[in-house]
């Protein structure tokens, strides 16, 4: 028997009623003997509001006793924009060297796609979650004058680059496709990108099964909308994986399907999990946020914990879910239901 520690950080807006959901198919979907305590944090914006913190320290060293951390959403209208992004989400993807930021995208048959034809999209991407233009390393001079200068610089090292672009290439090997790209901008972020380029060309020699590819990040967006079955895994910086996986979204259902991993392949700290979705305050309470990105990152939670077979089935109850529906509105909690019943009823 074992048991799985969880960090639950439900945060704002719909975050706590996704999570909910996320749980309740975790813990229908877990075997008998696997025993799972989940200690919840109060983190984002409503923190902030009533004591202005964002992630004091004690609860930093606390987060890191767990098996990992599931997240719903940060942040409200009220937070000026960088508080609770700098402050809590990246200042934890950071601390927890969350290098890889894994975000899977599948079109499944009913999910509706702005493309038309319906192609095969099945890829993932591989974003390097600790380094790039995300690190805060910039400033401003003259601020607030008309000859203000400011700067975000990119860094990216070999450790970190090599790392990321490893872990692609044997996510790479592992699929039946085997195929890999690159996606940076090296005709005009030349040093950035030969680093990138050299370094994947490198490491790719390791890997003689896996056919490459590279692709400028302008060309991606178009390939993601024109031919996205060309794609099966991609590796690419902090913020170009950023803006890429919300176009992934969009091309396979929309954001309630997008879900992710901020992963710690090392082990040494938890890595945590979270709908690619923000709290979407407009909606928050009124039942209609669609819970199925946080349960396909529990999905994912699972898969690293090397739990497979659950992580399978919670992947094939969505995939049912998916095909079964027609259109008729359902509240979280009756999508959370009716994932639950199907991980069960496989167990069963
Ligand atoms: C995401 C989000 C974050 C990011 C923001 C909220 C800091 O957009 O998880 O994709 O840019 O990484
Ligand atoms: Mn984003």
């Amino acid at each position: 028997s074992r048991s799985i520690r969880l960090a639950v950080i439900p945060g704002d807006g719909i975050g706590p009623e996704v999570v909910a959901q996320g749980l309740k198919v975790l813990t229908a979907v877990l075997p008998s003997d696997t025993k799972l305590e989940t200690q919840e944090y109060d983190l984002g914006a409503r923190r902030w509001h009533a004591t202005g913190e964002t992630l004091p320290d004690a609860e930093l060293e606390s987060l890191k006793q767990h098996d990992a951390i599931l997240l719903g959403a940060i942040g409200d209208p009220g937070v000026p924009s960088g508080v609770l992004e700098r402050g809590l989400l990246l200042k934890l993807r950071f601390a927890f060297d969350h290098y890889v930021n894994l975000r899977p995208s599948r079109l499944h048959p009913t999910a509706e796609t702005p493309l038309a034809g319906r192609p095969d999209i099945d890829f993932v991407v591989v974003r390097e979650g600790t380094e790039g233009p995300y690190t805060g390393n910039g400033g401003s001079l003259r601020t607030g004058t008309p000859a203000e200068v400011a700067t975000e610089v990119s860094v990216n090292t070999a450790y970190g680059v090599e790392r990321v672009v490893r872990d692609a290439y044997e996510r790479a090997q592992a699929r039946p496709r085997k195929k890999l790209t690159l996606v940076h901008k090296n005709n005009v972020l030349v040093h950035a990108g030969h680093l990138w380029k050299n370094i994947f060309d490198r490491v790719g020699r390791e890997y003689p099964e896996v056919t490459t590819d590279y692709l400028h990040v302008d060309a991606a967006t178009i390939f993601f909308v024109t031919q996205p079955e060309r794609f099966d895994v991609i590796v690419t910086d902090n913020l170009f994986g950023d803006i890429l996986t919300d176009l992934a979204a969009a091309i396979t259902g929309g954001i309630g399907l997008a879900a992710s991993g901020n992963i710690n392949p090392s082990g040494a700290f938890p890595s945590m999990f979270e709908p690619v979705h923000g709290s979407a305050p407009d909606i928050a309470g009124t039942g209609k946020a669609d819970p199925t990105a946080t349960v396909l990152s529990v999905a994912l939670l699972l898969r690293h914990l090397g739990l497979d077979t659950e992580a399978d089935r919670v992947e094939a109850a969505v995939a049912e879910d998916l095909a079964a529906r027609d259109g008729s509105p359902r509240t979280t909690d009756q999508i959370g239901d009716a994932l639950a019943a199907l991980v069960s009823r496989a167990a069963g």
